[in-house]
């Protein structure tokens, strides 16, 4: 694993508030279990990425409900924040100045090439509906990511495009302006959680699908989503031999169970020993193993709204020291400061 050589490189990454803002155990695995990783040796930056949610969520209580209960999802999912900086992408204007120059150096052709834009195209609507944020999403996910100018961008697959197209911008801009001013960062997506499949074992495990496992729902909630988890469709009885291959509780079981255990559940599986229930009980108490911590944190840093606040204050003042050296750069590379520029950052 790439988090275990390399020694202080710096880690970025953002979350939407889209969906409600809850985060399930795909989003858990492709993204902030690395991102956990990572932040034992390396300078880490995660933010909220509010102003991307407002290409699709245009209603104030939504958008406000959403980023709160995302905010606290994350943090108590992280847990310890001794080398992450943890804030929210609204309280960082750079993002937004930095997306506005580079939309000066960001061809269309890109843009129309990007997944959600066609996404959009070849499922909902024409293209005089589509707003101009959702098309200009790479472009603010660009600025997102140059500002702090990281070496690495943990996300999973269906994010791989738009760090591409974040490199081509990088590019493009250091070239226009003959100077490099943005190194060209990696994206980090580890194969075995680059695409986390739903509980219908057919799709992305995705909130609008209603194909998750969440995190901080009520344990009968959880419970039921482990129930109706997809297994072996052609296993009709306990003393059936089952397959292992594409099931999909025991996908889950090869990251939350105990190896040992996970192992000898599948031997008997394929003998007929043991019922999917069995199984799917064990499952459920190994999520509830793994987020005991996380579960607790949560409901302490819903009973103390300050703390959070203090969090995001803390996190906002340190991405705004690192965000406004790369635009002073910015501003000075583009001739946007000149000898009547009283403005500095
Ligand atoms: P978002 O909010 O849709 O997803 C957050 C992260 O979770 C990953 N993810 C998954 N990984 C594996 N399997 C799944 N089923 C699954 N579902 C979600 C996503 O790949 C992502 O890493 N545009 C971004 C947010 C963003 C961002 C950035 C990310 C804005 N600016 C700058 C990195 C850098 C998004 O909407 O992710």
């Amino acid at each position: 694993m790439i988090y275990q050589n390399v020694k202080k490189s710096r880690i970025l990454s953002g979350i939407a508030p889209s969906g409600d803002g809850t985060l399930h155990i795909g989003n858990y695995l492709g993204a902030v279990k690395q991102f956990k990783e990572f932040a034992k040796n390396n300078e880490c930056f995660l933010f909220i990425a509010d102003l991307h949610a407002l290409t699709t969520i245009q209603d104030r209580a939504i958008l406000q409900k959403n980023t709160e209960t995302l905010i606290l999802n994350e943090l108590a999912l992280l847990g310890d924040l001794t080398n992450i900086t943890f804030f929210r992408q609204s309280d960082v204007p750079m993002h937004t100045e930095l997306q506005s120059i580079l939309n000066n150096v960001t061809p269309l052709g890109l843009l129309r090439r990007a997944h959600a834009y066609k996404d959009k195209l070849e499922k909902d609507l024409p293209e005089e509906e589509i707003n101009l944020g959702l098309f200009n999403y790479p472009i603010l996910m660009a600025a997102d990511i140059l500002l702090y100018k990281p070496n690495f961008v943990p996300v999973g697959k269906d994010q791989k495009q738009h760090v591409e197209i974040c490199r081509d911008i990088a590019e493009r801009f250091n070239k226009t302006f003959k100077k490099k001013v943005f190194p060209l960062p990696e994206p980090y997506i580890p194969e075995e959680v680059a695409v986390v499949m739903g509980t219908d074992g057919k799709r992305k495990m995705s909130k609008s699908l209603g194909n998750i496992i969440s995190i901080f729902d009520e344990e009968s909630v959880i419970r039921k989503q482990v129930m109706s988890t997809y297994t072996d469709p052609t296993r009709i009885h306990p003393t059936d031999p089952g397959h292992i291959e594409g099931n999909m509780v025991f996908s889950y079981l090869d990251f939350f169970g105990d190896k040992r255990q996970v192992d000898s559940l599948k031997e008997k599986y394929k003998k007929g020993k043991v019922s999917d229930v069995e199984v799917k009980n064990y499952l459920f108490e190994s999520l509830m193993r793994t987020f005991k911590e996380a579960r607790a944190r949560y409901r302490e840093l819903s009973a103390n709204p300050d703390m959070v606040k203090k969090i995001l204050k803390d996190g906002a003042q340190k991405a705004h020291e690192v965000a406004s050296q790369t635009m002073a750069e910015v501003r000075d590379t583009t001739g946007l400061t000149n000898q009547y520029s009283f403005f500095r950052y």
